[in-house]
């Protein structure tokens, strides 16, 4: 059978929570109930039925992630590789490759990303064909990858972070791609903030008419600011 990676990108700074009370580490280690974020994340992942991991970390809490996920998750399939600088969503993704099989698919999950029922339930994972994003309806849509559609409800364009109001359909943290994806990232160039965007990867499989989406209905938490650490802890 096809294998299907969880792979979590854990590997960004978490700057903007540098003050945050309990948040000696970094983000992914906060405790969210009892647990580090990075720890319920391969929770909710497990939930979802996911059997094999990859962990992308940042050079400094390597070691600690590492450790708080081997305390927590016993016998796991898992994999560590060390994003060596924070470059972009995309540039984190591109660690992975040398931990997936030829022919698997990768199903990328920001590890700051949760949700209420799992977004993947009805894909078709076995006739899978280049890649799946997911979006819902928010109210600050300039805070994410925002998809823009055309009257009939295709998707056209994805912009991130638009300065002008596009659409109220906000890109969730969580991908699903082939094992294509680890080529199109050598395609892509920094963007204006230096990054490998994961926006820009996902315009890549739009232009190559290979990006899907659907809309999820369930809450769903970008855990990347104080106040919605908070709400995550509330509704987990
Ligand atoms: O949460 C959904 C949003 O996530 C999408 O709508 C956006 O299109 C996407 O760009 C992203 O935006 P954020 O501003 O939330 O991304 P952030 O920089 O907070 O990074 C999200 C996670 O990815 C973070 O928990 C750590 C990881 N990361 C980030 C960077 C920049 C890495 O592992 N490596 C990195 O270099």
């Amino acid at each position: 059978m096809r294998k299907n990676y969880a792979v979590i990108a854990a590997g960004g700074l978490g700057t903007r929570l540098k003050n945050f009370k309990d948040n000696l580490h970094t983000k992914v280690l906060i405790d969210i109930d009892g647990m580090s974020m990075i720890s319920t994340q391969i929770n909710q992942l497990k939930s979802w039925g996911f059997l094999d991991f990859v962990v992308i970390t940042n050079p400094d809490f390597h070691d600690l992630i590492v450790n708080d996920i081997k305390q927590n998750h016993r016998n796991l399939n898992i994999s560590f590789v060390v994003q060596d600088q924070p470059k972009g969503i995309a540039h984190a993704l591109s660690f992975a490759e040398s931990k997936v099989d030829d022919d698997s698919l990768v199903t990328f999950i920001l590890g700051d990303n949760f949700f209420g029922e799992n977004p993947l339930e009805g894909i078709d994972f076995k006739n899978f064909k280049g890649s799946q994003i997911f979006a819902i309806n928010v109210n600050n849509p300039d805070e994410f990858g925002v998809m823009e559609l055309d009257r009939d409800n295709n998707l056209i364009n994805i912009h991130e972070k638009p300065k002008e109001f596009i659409s109220s359909l906000a890109v969730v943290g969580v991908y699903i791609y082939e094992k294509t994806c680890f080529e199109f990232i050598k395609q892509l160039n920094p963007s204006a903030r230096g990054e490998l965007e994961i926006t820009d990867l996902n315009k890549l499989y739009l232009t190559n008419n290979l990006l899907n989406y659907s809309i999820i209905n369930s809450w769903w938490i970008d855990a990347g600011t104080e106040e919605r650490i908070k709400k995550l802890k509330k509704l987990i």
